[in-house]
């Protein structure tokens, strides 16, 4: 009997098609979460973690249809293959245990919607029968190891990390094609690291602290060993934990809010950082993000970790400007710039194919804007901290040192600078400054 149902009980053959579906509106230039997000909740699981696959897998699989495929292929045959084929690459993280013939029936099939002359048909079943021939294992190494793949990146940004990195530039792509692990983040107002870890082991769940990264240290941060879903983990909905990656948590580490700390989260949504700091001490937010959809997404956030107070202010405003200002200095403020987001991309595999090389220019030019504005609304004394997840100089260090050049009164403290990704952490740029004088 043909293994035709996914573990989601949606035929494979419909999940291809919509990941292929989901491939074509990336590459016209639409955010794959975005796309995920309209998908029935039934469908979303399998079709997110086919079309994560194949954009990871985009260079490897795009290497063996040039070598099959003799012309190149309409844009949705294209696609579909590149699904396909990422279920025969063999990169580690395998699991999903379709048989090879079960892949390729399923992706003939998945042509029948706008397939009428019979060529997809037969392009895709010639194929995928020899592709799943070529990466078959040795019978003799069923476990041999993983096919090294890198990232796919344009190339005017492989150009820039070839120049910003020279010794390592293949490595991060290497390390970005990889899945990215579950990494947690323990709601300390609920419980410590060590009491979490004893719920998650009685829910037969193995989990690793990460103890600190870049010698910060990190006193909420799990590595889950085999992934669940959120829906698995002990009191994820009555606010005990929250995924967030090990990097990302530095930020709030960093600026080590005091209760009574008036504190503006200037960048906010969806709410991650500004629910660590709350989760820190019993401080004063003021949460600002400019999208009105995003903004949205905080206040859930702060409902789920049970972290909503009359302390709590979560407001539509544009940070490059004061017009959401009501005159009060802040202790702290966390500039979480919008960015290329360039070292998040084994979360967010799609974005080495949204970005456009003058995006980096305007990006740049925002979050000076939004720098120079944030700064005037800090207190003498006060400390700001700048982060990007991205791995380009021209949205970190540049950035940091450009603007310690422009305000004679900004110290630079102690912070990792620029982060490259790792097996436990993103990439991200973190610069911290505090103002000496008015
Ligand atoms: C990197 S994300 C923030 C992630 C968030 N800090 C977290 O940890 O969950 C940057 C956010 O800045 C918002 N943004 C962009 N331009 C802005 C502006 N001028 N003022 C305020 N927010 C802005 C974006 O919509 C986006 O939600």
């Amino acid at each position: 009997m043909l293994e035709q149902k996914s573990p989601h009980s949606l035929p494979l053959s419909e999940a291809l098609t919509i990941a292929a579906q989901a491939i074509s509106e990336v590459m016209s230039g639409r955010s794959l979460t975005e796309v995920l997000e309209q998908l029935d909740a039934h469908e979303r699981p399998i079709v997110q973690s086919l079309s994560f696959d194949a954009l990871r897998k985009w260079v490897r699989s795009h290497e063996l249809i040039k070598q099959y495929v003799p012309k190149t292929p309409p844009p949705e045959v294209d696609h579909l293959l590149s699904v396909a084929i990422a279920l025969f690459v063999h990169d580690g993280s395998e699991g999903k245990g379709y048989a090879t013939h079960t892949i390729v029936d399923q992706a003939v099939r998945a042509c029948g919607e706008y397939d009428k002359t019979m060529y997809a048909k037969g392009l895709v079943n010639a194929v995928l029968r020899k592709v799943s021939l070529a990466l078959q294992p040795p019978q003799d190494k069923p476990h041999y190891p993983a096919d090294p793949i890198p990232m796919y990146a344009p190339a005017w940004w492989r150009a820039n990390l070839k120049r910003s990195y020279p010794k390592v530039w293949q490595s991060i792509l290497f390390a970005q094609a990889k899945r990215a692990p579950l990494i947690l983040r323990v709601n300390q107002k609920q419980y410590s690291r060590v009491q979490y870890q004893s719920l998650l082991s009685e829910a037969g769940i193995a989990s690793a602290a990460i103890e600190s990264i870049a010698g910060i240290h990190l006193p909420s941060a799990l590595l889950i060993t085999n992934p669940v879903p959120v829906s698995e983990l002990p009191g994820f909905y009555s606010g005990s934990v929250s995924v967030q990656d090990a990097g990302a948590q530095i930020a709030a580490t960093l600026l080590n809010p005091q209760p009574g700390d008036l504190v503006l989260d200037a960048c906010a949504a969806p709410g991650g950082k500004t629910a660590h700091l709350l989760e820190l001490a019993d401080c004063q937010m003021v949460a600002l993000e400019l999208d009105g959809e995003r903004l949205g997404k905080i206040g859930g956030n702060l409902d789920r970790l049970r972290l909503h107070s009359d302390k709590v202010k979560v407001l539509r405003g544009d940070a490059s400007k004061a017009l959401w200002w009501d005159g009060t200095l802040f202790d702290k403020i966390l500039l979480d710039a919008p960015c290329s987001a360039s070292g998040i991309v084994s979360r967010h595999p799609d974005i080495p194919f949204l970005r456009r090389e003058a995006d980096i220019k305007s990006l740049q030019l925002k979050q000076r804007e939004i720098l120079t504005q944030a700064w005037k609304l800090l207190k003498s004394e006060g400390l700001l901290l700048y982060v990007t997840c991205s791995l380009f100089p021209e949205e970190g260090e540049d950035q940091a040192a450009w603007f310690a050049q422009q305000h004679s009164n900004a110290v630079r403290l102690g912070a990792p600078g620029q982060l490259l990704p790792t097996e436990t952490n993103d990439g991200f740029y973190y610069a911290l400054f505090k103002k000496n004088g008015p």
